[in-house]
């Protein structure tokens, strides 16, 4: 899957090693899926308000709410998956008020590890297949901010591991739905967010063995925080030859001849360290391309921004670009 037809997927789950911006990037997918004239429904599983906060919106529950134009955005908690799963299939109000007054989740919960991730699952099924009145889809994209890569595996085989415990019945049936939209490469691709360092790279090697093994089709691989070169190549080589006093030239040469030698050592430091990343950040690429056979699209390090929705807003135009 090229990264210019990730929205031809209905659902996309973005996952990543803690911190490397899954939330971020899964919030720019979404706008950017809105602004390019797709429904789109940005997820949040964890209850961790990521998005009201970054939006600067109320407080998401888990009623679907329209915050910007065609960008839905909801939270999903077990328990009121839970309520109105029963209500679905049972239409009994009374139960499922019983249900929701008992510890129910937690319950289950001890009965069969897992179960919370299916309600979760099963919700976003629900929303991938439900249909307005003129028949079409109700979302054209579905933007889930998912579990970290930790946990991502036991999250998608929750399904898997309800269909060994249970042989018959809706619960089995349901199960069995939520795996056939999970490993569908038509309607459901996993992001990986991973930046160009180490540990992520790594982690993010690990989880595609393991994902793959599972049976869930792969995006590409979302390289997110990528620093840019400052200047052009021929500067930097220039960077990497200079010293304190090539520093002081320079700028003498400028009209700036006061800069003492602590200052021009303090500027050679900052455009040493920016090479120094870009090092990194070249091996890293390398590593990509040697260990992950994937597809990568690069996501700029928004440096100039300070509110988080200046962030997405700038990914999200990136990506409008890309798609
Ligand atoms: N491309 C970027 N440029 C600049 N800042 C970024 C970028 N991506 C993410 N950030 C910032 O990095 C921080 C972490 O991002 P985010 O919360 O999206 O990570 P996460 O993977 O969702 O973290 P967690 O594992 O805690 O859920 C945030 O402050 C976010 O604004
Ligand atoms: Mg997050």
């Amino acid at each position: 899957m090229d990264a210019s037809q990730l929205l031809s997927r209905r659902l996309l789950l973005v996952t990543g090693k803690g911190g490397v911006g899954k939330s971020t990037l899964a919030a720019s997918l979404a706008l950017a899926g809105s602004r390019l004239g797709r429904r789109t429904c940005l997820v949040e599983v964890e209850g961790r308000q990521a998005f009201s906060s970054i939006f600067s919106t109320a407080p998401w529950d888990f009623e679907e709410r329209e915050f910007r134009p065609s960008l839905y955005g909801l939270s999903i908690d077990p328990e009121a998956s839970l309520t109105e799963y029963l209500s679905m299939f049972y239409g009994a109000q009374r139960i499922t008020k019983l249900v929701a007054r008992t510890p129910a989740v937690e319950f289950a919960t001890q009965a069969a590890p897992g179960i919370k991730d299916v309600l979760l699952i099963g919700k976003v099924k629900e929303m991938e297949r439900r249909r307005r009145d003129d028949g079409q889809f109700e979302y054209d994209l579905i933007v889930v901010d998912a579990p970290p890569t930790g946990r991502i595996v036991n999250f998608l085989a929750a399904p898997d591991a309800t269909t060994e415990l249970v042989n018959v019945g809706p619960v089995r049936q349901q199960a069995q739905t939520v795996i056939d939209m999970l490993t569908d490469s038509s309607r459901t691709a996993v992001l990986l967010t991973t930046l160009l360092e180490e540990m992520p790279v790594t982690e993010t090697a690990d989880s595609i063995r393991d994902l793959t093994q599972l049976g869930v089709p792969l995006g590409p691989v979302l390289i997110n925080r990528a620093v840019q070169p400052a200047m052009d190549d021929a500067a930097l080589k220039h960077l990497a030859g200079m010293d304190r006093e090539a520093v002081q030239r320079v700028l003498a040469d400028l009209g700036i001849d006061d800069v003492d030698a602590s200052t021009a050592e303090a500027l050679l430091d900052t455009g040493h360290t920016h090479l120094g990343r870009l090092d990194l950040a070249e091996r890293m690429r390398q590593r990509v391309a040697d260990e992950i056979d994937l597809p990568s699209l690069e996501l700029p390090f928004v440096a100039d921004a300070t509110r988080p929705e200046e962030i997405v807003t700038a990914i999200a135009a990136t990506l409008e670009d890309r798609l």
